[in-house]
């Protein structure tokens, strides 16, 4: 089957290239991939950033897996042993266990659940990591309606759905983005948008309950300015390069924040199916749709991870198509 591979880091080193089919192993599904998610997580695995993670990655030769991926939306094409709860030709979406840009992929059964009959394969699979982050996200500051909530890199993969989440939960949200996504952020379910590229995001009053920041390298210092007494920072802007990339500030944030008058925490997104549920629910629900700015084919799919690196510009999802 051809993928998406790798056997060293660097993006220059992606090509798709034939490689065996792979076979799903104990509570593992088969599934034929209709469409992939490209998330900035296949950057930071393809060039090997930041570099200090590189061991975590599969090593300091190269990725492991291979084949680059997360996301996937597809059919069921077998099961593994022990899996009681697909069947072959079952339309599912989440998370690949061994990379997703390729015809074929394995996935944990845990980690996928049925699409969502409204969303075509393409939508489906901008889901999983972007939507499950937002949600986890939103979840653990405990947001609740009528917070006030400013959610930057609101024009991108994790933002759109937090804006869309939150807003469905009730809270009053400001979307931070560049001008040419400020009528979508708006429509989105921001009642309130600041263009990042004309005003000072850290400028004005302490008004905020919750900021959750995804994207422009703002300082904690700066974004606490903004946060009322009590309130919240979350701090999820992974965007940097280099020896440490931005693990330092994602470290820091907490310890830091003792001093200040504001929390800081991070959230290590997990993959699994609960959340796959609930966010196919608010889908069917109506208040979270996916949105797909472009698509590839699996022979552009390095463009679209170029998109997502580093501090990229990608408006809402950019989505991989495999047949
Ligand atoms: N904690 C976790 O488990 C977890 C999981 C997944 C991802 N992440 C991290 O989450 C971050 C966001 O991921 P994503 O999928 O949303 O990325 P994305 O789809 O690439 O979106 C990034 C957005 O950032 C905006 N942006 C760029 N420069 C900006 C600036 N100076 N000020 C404000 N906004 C700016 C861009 O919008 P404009 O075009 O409007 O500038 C773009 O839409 C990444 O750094 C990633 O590493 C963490």
């Amino acid at each position: 089957m051809r993928a998406l591979t790798q056997d060293s880091y660097g993006l220059d080193a992606l090509a798709v290239r034939d490689v065996p089919e792979p076979l799903p192993a104990k509570g593992q599904v088969l599934v034929r991939v209709n469409a992939a998610g490209v998330n900035p997580y296949d950057w930071h695995f393809a060039a090997g950033q930041p570099m200090i993670a590189r061991p975590m990655m599969g090593g300091l030769g190269g990725p492991r897996p291979q084949v680059r991926g997360a996301d996937l939306s597809g059919v069921v094409a077998a099961v593994g042993p022990g899996v009681t709860a697909f069947a072959p030709g079952d339309e599912v979406f989440g998370f690949g266990a061994a990379g997703t840009f390729a015809e074929r992929a394995v996935a944990n059964a845990t980690r996928i659940a049925h699409r969502p009959v409204d969303l075509t394969h393409i939508e489906a699979a901008a889901l999983p990591m972007a939507a499950v982050t937002a949600l986890q996200f939103l979840r653990a500051a405990g947001l609740t309606a009528g917070q006030r909530v400013m959610i930057t890199g609101a024009g991108g993969g994790i933002g759109h759905f937090a804006v869309q989440i939150a807003a469905a939960w009730g809270a009053h949200v400001t979307g931070v983005c560049s001008t040419r996504n400020v009528a979508m952020v708006r429509e989105l379910g921001a009642s309130d948008v600041i263009d990042y590229t004309r005003e000072d995001v850290t400028a004005g009053e302490p008004r905020f309950d919750v900021v959750f920041t995804n994207a422009g390298r703002y300082p904690l210092r700066a974004l606490g300015r903004v946060v009322v007494p009590g309130g919240l920072v979350l701090t999820n802007d992974g965007s940097k390069a280099g020896l440490f990339g931005s693990m330092p500030d994602l470290l820091a944030a907490p310890l830091v924040s003792r001093f200040r008058p504001y929390r800081a925490m991070s959230v290590s997104a997990s993959e699994n199916a609960e959340d796959l549920a609930a966010l196919a629910r608010m889908v069917d629900g109506g208040v979270l749709l996916p949105i797909v700015s472009a698509t590839y084919p699996l022979d552009r799919a390095v463009e679209a991870i170029r998109q997502v690196a580093g501090a990229g510009h990608a408006r809402g999802k950019l989505v991989v198509t495999l047949s």
